[in-house]
């Protein structure tokens, strides 16, 4: 089977000290960039789809032919992962559509979008774990508040709590989580900061004291795309408006691996390269109508984006996890 879980994929990086990219996805064609660039480099890989963002009438349509995509590519160790789910019934709809992993994110309230009372994110989290791990499934919980903008989940958050980490010991105890994100220092979307020095913030020394006081649990860092100046300016040269903005360069992610994170996320950094691509194509030919080579271009260019890093984290050349 194509399809493993967050926690059988994990377990070979954790004894291997590298991370897995774990790349949003939000239609059709980004899987496929995706899963093209994990075949050519050999790595295993999470595809993960956020609850609600997706072009299509219906998500569970979108879900099933996902998984179908990713059940296609036999040759793939892939985890489907739904990311940021906000409810338990997000959790529980991706699970019935073969999701082999699962995130609630109770580290703010769905209503009020303040950050959540601790024992109120713990309820949260343990309900989704007592449905999901009976049925094979991994889940990922958050601890603190990550800053940024997650397009379609919430607006911009301007407060980042750190993580504790001896709450974090405590939240993992009291709920059995696979997988935990921790806020420790990034931050969500395509402005994260706005000066080269805010860049320059992950808690390298804070992940190594999380990661030691849960060494069974598998350390997620969410909000840590680069923005390379390169596709921002791309974009702007052919039409965009993306204010200059700094993200985690790849030195602190590496820190980060060695300090024990195992799974990256990465949404923004996919799409600037797609959208860079898909301007310029458009700009470089103005009277074709007919899609499929401006689409050709966004699938290569985001491909090659997820390639680069799949070799800066390590995973490159372990897709061998039977
Ligand atoms: P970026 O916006 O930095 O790519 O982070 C994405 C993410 O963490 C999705 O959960």
């Amino acid at each position: 089977m194509t399809l493993k879980t967050l926690t059988e994929v994990l377990a070979h990086a954790e004894a291997d000290s590298y991370a897995v990219g774990a790349f949003n996805v939000s239609d059709l064609n980004q899987a496929v960039a995706v899963l093209r660039a994990a075949r050519q480099e050999q790595s295993p890989v999470i595809v993960q789809a956020i609850a609600g963002m997706h072009p299509y009438d219906d998500e569970g349509w979108w879900w099933d032919r996902l998984r179908e995509l990713i059940e296609s590519h036999p040759t793939v160790d892939a985890v489907l992962h739904l990311d940021h789910g906000r409810t338990f019934d997000d959790c529980r709809r991706a699970i019935e559509h073969g999701f082999t992993s699962v995130m609630i994110d109770a580290s703010r309230d769905a209503a009020t979008d303040e950050p959540a009372d601790f024992d109120a994110n713990v309820a949260a989290t343990r309900a989704v774990v007592e449905h999901a791990h009976p049925l094979g499934v991994s889940v990922e919980g958050e601890l603190g508040t990550i800053g940024g903008a997650e397009a379609g989940v919430r607006g911009i958050v301007e407060d980042i709590i750190f993580a504790d980490p001896a709450q974090a010991a405590e939240f993992v105890a009291r709920t059995g989580v696979d997988a935990l994100a921790v806020a420790v220092g990034t931050s969500h979307g395509s402005v994260k900061f706005t000066t080269d020095e805010q860049g320059q913030r992950l808690r390298i020394g804070l992940i190594a004291q999380i990661h030691a006081g849960i060494p069974g649990t598998f350390l997620v860092l969410h909000g840590s795309s680069s923005i390379p100046a390169d596709s921002v300016r791309t974009i702007n040269e052919h039409g965009g408006r993306l204010p200059s903005s700094y993200g985690i360069d790849t030195e602190q992610k590496q820190q980060g691996i060695a300090s024990g994170i195992r799974k990256i996320n990465q949404g923004t950094d996919s799409h600037l390269a797609w959208t860079a691509a898909l301007r310029e194509a458009l700009d470089a030919d103005r009277t074709t109508v007919e899609p499929s080579a401006a689409i050709g271009v966004t699938i290569d260019a985001m491909a090659a984006a997820v390639a680069q890093r799949m070799r800066e984290f390590g995973s490159a050349g372990r897709l061998a996890v039977h």
